[in-house]
């Protein structure tokens, strides 16, 4: 039954020179057919590039907005409309116009964790895996940074700028406390810890590194050690087992799933190819100025 889904969706993918592009944090079936898996950065760097007509984007619905304001001329599609992001839901584009009213005019760096609109409001985004580079980038000594306040303290703490954060976080990276952390490695006291940058700093406080899911990949393979104690959503254990079938890898909290990012099915997927549902297509007063801030966020990390 799965398998033939699976070549349901290969056929019609072919059919209409598509592209499957799926965030690290997909259920295992979903990263298994991926044309790409990635973090936010590399699949808004490869939505820019590909030459396929349509791209179906399985992550949540920041992320196939991201890919229509990269590429206007692609059809985007999204397998699931209720695939939200609630980090991206605690900041509207007027509420970032009062903030900005209130504060003067300073740059404000934007998490791709956002709408559209709200980016369309910013100077520059950044990523999990640029943040800190781009703030670094600016030539401003004081910054807004919306919309995760922790990724913002992260960023404050590796570097001499005034930053001011936003009250936004996810609720899935946020509920972590360091001493579920402390638990963790003291069952596993040979493991190193990593750490996604969405996590409150007494969290990242006990972390051997702070990187974005796909950082955790790279460090992973990279490392000599032979366990890690993952702190990020837990869909990121599977690719990271799969790419290293000797290493241990064990979840640092059984709280962190993202029901969001969990919602897309095989059977979704197969849906959205055949039918062309659904589309995510951003108008073009919102894009031009949001694929301003997103382009300037390319530049500083040399795509
Ligand atoms: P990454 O860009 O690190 O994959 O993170 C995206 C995200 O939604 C984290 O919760
Ligand atoms: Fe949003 Fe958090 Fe889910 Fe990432 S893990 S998509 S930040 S709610």
């Amino acid at each position: 039954m799965t398998d033939n889904i699976v070549q349901e969706i290969r056929a019609l993918l072919k059919e209409r020179n598509a592209i499957l592009l799926v965030h690290n944090y997909q259920r295992p079936e979903i990263q298994d057919i991926a044309d790409l898996t990635g973090d936010s950065l590399e699949l808004s760097i490869k939505a820019a590039k590909t030459d396929a007509d349509v791209i179906v984007f399985c992550g949540v619905h920041f992320m196939a907005e991201t890919a229509s304001i990269v590429s206007p001329d692609k059809t985007v599609l999204i397998p699931r409309l209720d695939a939200g992001c609630p980090m991206a839901d605690m900041i509207t584009p007027e509420a970032l116009k009062t903030r900005i009213a209130e504060l003067g005019e300073i740059p404000v760096v934007t998490y791709v964790n956002s709408s559209a609109s709200v980016k369309a409001h910013s100077t520059i985004c950044c990523t999990s895996a640029n943040a800190v580079a781009v703030v670094n980038s600016l030539a401003e000594h004081e910054i807004l940074m919306t919309p995760d306040r922790n990724l913002c303290q992260y960023a404050a703490s590796k570097s001499t700028k005034r930053i001011h954060c936003w009250d936004g976080y996810c609720p899935i990276h946020d509920r972590l406390t360091a001493e579920e952390v402390m638990n963790a490695k003291a069952a596993h006291p040979e493991a190193l810890f990593m750490a996604h940058p969405e996590c409150r700093p007494e969290a990242l406080a006990l972390a051997d590194a702070v990187l974005s899911t796909s950082g955790m990949l790279d460090f992973a393979k990279r490392s000599d050690s032979q366990s890690f104690i993952v702190g990020t959503e837990e869909g990121l254990v599977y690719p990271l087992q799969k790419a290293n079938p000797n290493k241990l890898f064990y979840r640092v909290s059984e709280f962190m799933v993202c029901e969001d990012m969990k919602r897309t099915t095989l059977s979704d997927v197969l849906r959205a190819i055949t039918a062309m549902t659904y589309e995510v297509k951003v108008s073009e007063n919102v894009r031009i100025p949001a694929s301003r801030a997103v382009e300037r966020m390319f530049k500083v990390t040399e795509r």
